[in-house]
């Protein structure tokens, strides 16, 4: 398994497995690979002929007071997970590469970045667009697999690809949670010991939620509410928000009659963490 750093040595490796008639395969990633990446890779590679991971902490999808600097990095650690899960290349290209000093274009999208995460990180969803565009135009990939732990984003990217007509299929894989329920993140890094035990409740308010669904409960207002009540029995949890939308377009539900997504965010500590249920 190789490192590659920039686009003009990348291009010729996937144009030479093109030719020889291969399939190939992209799990976009900003590093710090936990088990819920492994698996995007696994099915990636289970899938496809070649399999590409992306390996790059995007900085236009970071608000000013966010934690561009402090996210984790560990590329070694990122190689010895994509060699394992039987990955063929890690792009790993520095901002400087993927990126002009006076880059001025964007992608961006209506309606379906507004809501949820798009509340509080406003400029989030224009910088996922604009990177992952730029990495199917680098990797040109048949399928690219995103988890459905970013229940928005995958939702995001399905409609970019949608509208603006990539020939990419978009595959999306379930949630890994740990064996206690939370869902993975190369966030809950950030989690001292009472706080990752406080993370808990974010799994255990969806189960809530869920369960009040499957009891026969209709009303979202009545879901949400008692959801956010779970939430504050939490002394460091606070939530951002709570919302149950339709899984596609990401409109809110008022009565739930079909497939509904309940997705929050909620702060635990200093770390805003999000999950969510189907
Ligand atoms: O989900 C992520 O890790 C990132 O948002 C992505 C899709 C790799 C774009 O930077």
């Amino acid at each position: 398994m190789r490192i590659i750093k920039t686009i003009e040595e990348l291009r010729p490796i996937v144009k030479g497995w093109r030719k020889e008639g291969l399939s190939v395969g992209l799990v976009p990633t900003m590093g710090y690979l936990h088990e819920g990446h492994k698996s995007l890779i696994v099915k990636a590679v289970s899938e496809n002929n070649r399999v590409v991971v992306s390996d790059f902490v995007n900085p236009t999808q970071f608000g000013v007071n966010e934690d561009l600097a402090s996210y984790p990095r560990d590329i070694e650690r990122d190689a010895a997970v994509c060699e394992a899960a039987g990955a063929d290349l890690i792009f790993h290209p520095e901002p400087e590469e993927m990126y002009f000093t006076d880059n001025c274009t964007f992608v961006d999208m209506d309606k379906l970045t507004k809501g949820l995460c798009g509340k509080t990180r406003p400029t989030h969803f224009r910088g996922v667009c604009s990177v992952v565009t730029k990495l199917f135009h680098i990797v040109t990939p048949d399928r690219a697999y995103f988890g459905q732990k970013d229940a928005q984003q995958l939702a995001v990217i399905r409609r970019m690809v949608r509208d603006l007509n990539f020939d990419i299929e978009i595959v999306g894989c379930p949630i890994v949670r740990e064996a206690d329920g939370l869902a993975m993140s190369s966030r809950n890094t950030y989690l001292n010991e009472e706080e990752r035990q406080a993370a808990l409740v974010l799994h255990k308010s969806l189960l809530l939620g869920k369960e009040m669904i499957v009891q026969g409960e209709q009303d979202a207002g009545e879901i949400k509410a008692a959801i956010v009540r779970s939430i504050e029995t939490e002394p460091l949890a606070r939530a951002d928000y709570v919302e149950i939308v339709d899984p596609d377009s990401l409109e809110t539900i008022d009565i739930i009659e079909g497939r509904a997504l309940i997705a929050l965010a909620v702060y635990v500590g200093k770390t805003r963490l999000i999950d969510n249920i189907l």
